[in-house]
């Protein structure tokens, strides 16, 4: 019993440092496309990039809700988001491009594609997310581990967070009235983004050949 107990460990140990390890990987491609943004485009589409590892107590209880045992073979066959990437950009075309950058590459294998943008959900979530594989490749071979990536604006994620707060706080049972305002809250985040977008399109022609100022995170005035 005992060693058997020693072998779940194991396992686990090992499942959870392939989660890490693609977590690692697939940070690293954002990494690299990001300075490479900088230095070739002299533009960053990328405001900032989080990474999350799902807790064991949220992994059970998705299983558990889900209908499967706690195995180990469960956690690494029915859920995708253990390990977890959200990339948060200036603007929704800035989306679909870090998307196809990712989706391109020969490494990654994409498994799911939920594009809540051009389908927000109806309380009015709206994200581009995908699950992707990625070999870890370790002494015995390559292990194709998943990661879920989200990919979403400053404002959608502004949203996101606060609606996030709300139904934690209302254990997904918030009043109709909130319900509405967030929901009228995403239409206004909706405008604000196609407002921010047309304006910085207007900038970017205004400025004709010359340089942009540089962007507002890398902060030195
Ligand atoms: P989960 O079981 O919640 O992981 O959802 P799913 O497996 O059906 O996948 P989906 O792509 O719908 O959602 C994945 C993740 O996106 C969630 O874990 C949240 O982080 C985020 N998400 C999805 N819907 C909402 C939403 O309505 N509000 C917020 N704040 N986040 C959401
Ligand atoms: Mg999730």
């Amino acid at each position: 019993m005992e060693l058997a107990q020693e072998y779940v460990a194991d396992d686990l140990k090992k499942a959870m440092f392939l989660y890490d390890s693609a977590l690692k990987q697939v940070s690293t491609k954002i990494e690299i496309l990001s300075e490479e943004f900088v230095n070739v485009h002299n533009y960053n589409p990328i405001e900032h990039v989080k990474t999350r590892i799902k807790t064991s107590e949220s992994i059970t209880h998705k299983l558990e809700k889900q209908g499967y045992d706690t195995t180990i073979e469960n956690m690494m066959h029915y859920l995708h988001d253990v390990a977890g990437v959200r990339i948060i950009c200036s603007f929704e075309k800035d989306i679909y491009s870090i998307a196809d950058m990712i989706c391109n590459q020969d490494d990654v294998k994409v498994l799911i594609i939920k594009n809540y943008i051009a389908n927000p959900k109806p309380n009015g979530y709206k994200s581009y997310h995908l699950v992707v594989s990625v070999p870890i490749y370790l002494s015995e071979g390559p292990v194709e581990t998943k990661v879920e990536i989200q990919i979403r604006t400053v404002a959608m994620d502004f949203w996101a967070s606060l609606e996030h707060k709300i139904k934690y706080k209302f254990e997904g049972n918030a009043p109709d009235r909130i319900q509405l305002d967030l929901k009228e809250c995403a239409d206004i985040v909706d405008m604000l983004d196609k407002k921010m977008f047309s304006l910085n399109e207007e900038i970017k022609a205004f400025a004709g050949g010359l340089p942009m100022a540089p962007s507002e995170r890398d902060w030195k005035d």
